[in-house]
């Protein structure tokens, strides 16, 4: 604790990178952790690839409804709250895998989606934002899209599913936030899917020391500097508020 403390003292740029570990103390599931992992119970390729969306669209849409509303219902965490408080005391730019927005609710102003957004909904067609009202305040198995009134495509969820690009300008920004930062701040990442897990790599060849916050082992090994194996919500007051 004492090395991370030190490594985040300044008042040199700093970067958060997020994962969903970083929303685990708000009750929102994350995807790898052993029994409460999403990907545990559910399977990835059937909700979250443009291959599922062509064969069972109204499954999926559903499902990511219905994260939505569980969303909407969690609160940020310590965690979230003392990266926002960060911004007191110098730059903080935040650059998450996560698609709630509890980094805009804690208040942090910089937040870079590099996998979208659950409320970012657009027409699978012609790209249009789509305003699709509140979700379903129960779970549901199916449910049909809207329609968008433009092109007549379907709505789909803001998020980046396996085998899609990321969005460019959110990626662009996360790879200048990383290499010009004084120092990174990893939290709550498995550190396995790329390219987002390829970031920390970035400081590291521009000499930018890296920080995990991570109760568990994550595969960005030698990428990491300090270790800190903790929660997000017990290790991020005390080492950027000490
Ligand atoms: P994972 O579910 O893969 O990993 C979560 C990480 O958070 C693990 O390393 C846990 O040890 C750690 N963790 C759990 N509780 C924590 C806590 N309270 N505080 C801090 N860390 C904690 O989540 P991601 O790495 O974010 O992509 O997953 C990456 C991507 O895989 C997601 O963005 C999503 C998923 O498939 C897409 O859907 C494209």
């Amino acid at each position: 604790m004492t090395e991370a403390r030190l490594a985040l003292s300044g008042d040199g740029p700093l970067v958060v990178l997020t994962g969903a570990g970083m929303s685990a103390e708000s009750g929102v599931p994350t995807f790898r952790d052993a029994h409460t992992g999403l990907w545990q119970r559910y399977d990835p390729a059937a909700l979250a690839t443009p291959e599922a969306w062509a064969r069972d669209r109204d499954t999926v849409w559903a499902w990511y409804r219905w994260r939505e509303h569980l969303v909407s219902g969690a609160e940020p965490n310590p965690g979230h709250l003392a990266v926002a408080r960060a911004q007191a005391d110098r730059d903080v730019v935040v650059v998450t895998q996560n698609v709630d927005d509890l980094h805009e609710r804690a208040g942090s102003g910089s937040v870079h989606h590099v996998h979208g957004s659950l409320f970012a909904h657009r027409c699978d067609t012609c790209g249009a934002s789509m305003d699709v009202g509140p979700p379903p305040a129960e779970p549901i198995d199916r449910l049909t899209p809207p329609v968008c009134g433009r092109c007549g495509g379907w709505s789909r969820p803001g998020v980046v599913w396996f085998g899609e690009m990321l969005p460019s300008q959110p990626w662009n920004a996360a790879v200048d936030a990383v290499t010009s930062a004084a120092v990174v701040l990893v939290v709550g990442t498995s550190g396995l899917v790329h390219p987002a897990a390829s970031l920390p790599g970035l400081a590291v060849d521009a000499r930018i020391p890296v920080v995990e916050v991570n109760p568990g082992p994550s595969g960005l090994g030698s990428d990491v500097s300090v270790y800190v194996r903790a929660t997000a919500g017990q290790a991020l007051p005390a080492l950027l508020h000490p």
